[in-house]
């Protein structure tokens, strides 16, 4: 008979929603702040090609995010026939712009087009995603540091942080490992001294792997797939997965579902993350908040580049008017 003791508190949601609009009024005040010193806002290129309905959602999200802030959306959209010749010529255009800090080219590009080379001939300066085979090298590497990470991955840090999960010691078990989230997420989390293991698809009985962790991160892009019962009591999960599934309930007749069974896995674990509303706005709020670091470090070198004898208030002037 299960008497009061066995009855377990539900997890705690974390609300990637409230977070991420938290950071976005921090990033809004700090582009404010840039405005009114230096008469410079942060600039972000967000280029798309051809017309994938989830990318252009992803990327009128990004825009809009964008403007809400303060920072300057450069909106670059090619037809799903450009050259490979083309989209390069426009980053190198764009690595050349002063008012871009940010560079992000949105994925998945169409087969004709080399997705590496393409990243790799962004400025390492402006990489924002995190992408560029240099910014991921220094993730993997132990003493080393990026000068951007990956949104997605950082976002589920974040989120971990800012509901006070500590990730020091703690066994790890990463689903999924794709260069967007699974991989990077999984570097990420061993820089910040987990213990790290990655479940694939190849992976023999990832049930009992992932019933081991103290933190889970879902990135398989498998609706539903990990349920309560591959959950170890008090977890903390971070769900990356954004599945459409049929739901003749609904008057579009779809639903999104994230990569763990939501309503079993609250009955375990002590945090979850729901979709929508989860790691979502996340990866936006850190998209915006690497375009703002990525300014200020332009922004910073220029200023302590010039002659420490000088009056500080040209110094500003000059940055303002964009001889400096
Ligand atoms: N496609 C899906 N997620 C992402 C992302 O985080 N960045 C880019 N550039 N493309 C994506």
């Amino acid at each position: 008979m299960a008497s009061p003791s066995d009855h377990r508190r539900e997890a705690t949601i974390i609300d990637g929603k409230a977070i991420a609009q938290t950071i976005r009024s921090e990033i809004s005040s700090e582009v404010r702040q840039l405005s009114q010193t230096y008469g410079k806002v942060p600039g972000l290129a967000v280029v798309i090609v051809g017309s994938r309905k989830d990318s252009q959602s992803y990327v009128r999200m990004k825009r809009k995010a964008c403007a809400e802030v303060g920072i300057k959306s450069f909106d670059i959209d090619f037809p799903q026939q450009v050259t490979e010749a083309e989209v390069i010529s426009k980053v190198h255009e764009l690595n050349a712009h002063p008012d871009v800090h940010g560079i992000l080219v949105q994925l998945p590009l169409p087969n004709h087009i080399n997705e590496e080379k393409v990243l790799g001939e962004i400025s390492i300066e402006k990489d924002v995603d995190g992408f560029h085979p240099l910014n991921i090298g220094k993730l993997a590497m132990k003493g080393r540091e990026s000068l951007f990470l990956p949104c997605t991955p950082k976002g589920c840090l974040e989120l971990l942080s800012r509901s006070g999960v500590t990730v020091k010691g703690k066994k790890a078990v990463v689903v999924g490992r794709s260069n967007i989230v699974g991989l990077p997420v999984s570097l990420l989390l061993l820089k910040a001294d987990a213990t790290v293991t990655i479940v694939h698809s190849r992976t023999h009985d990832p049930e009992s792997i992932v019933r081991e962790a103290d933190i889970i991160i879902a990135a398989a892009g498998q609706a539903m797939m990990i349920k309560g019962s591959w959950i170890k009591p008090g977890a903390a999960v971070i769900d990356v997965g954004t599945n459409v599934v049929d739901d003749s309930s609904r008057k579009s007749g779809y639903r999104l579902v994230g990569d763990v069974d939501f309503q079993e896995a609250r009955q375990v674990a002590g945090w979850i993350t729901p979709v929508p509303g989860g790691v979502g706005p996340m990866t936006v709020a850190m998209l915006l908040k690497n375009t703002l670091e990525g300014a200020k470090r332009v922004i910073r070198v220029r200023v302590s580049a010039t002659d420490i004898f000088r009056d500080p208030a040209d110094v500003v002037q000059e940055v303002r008017e964009g001889s400096l």
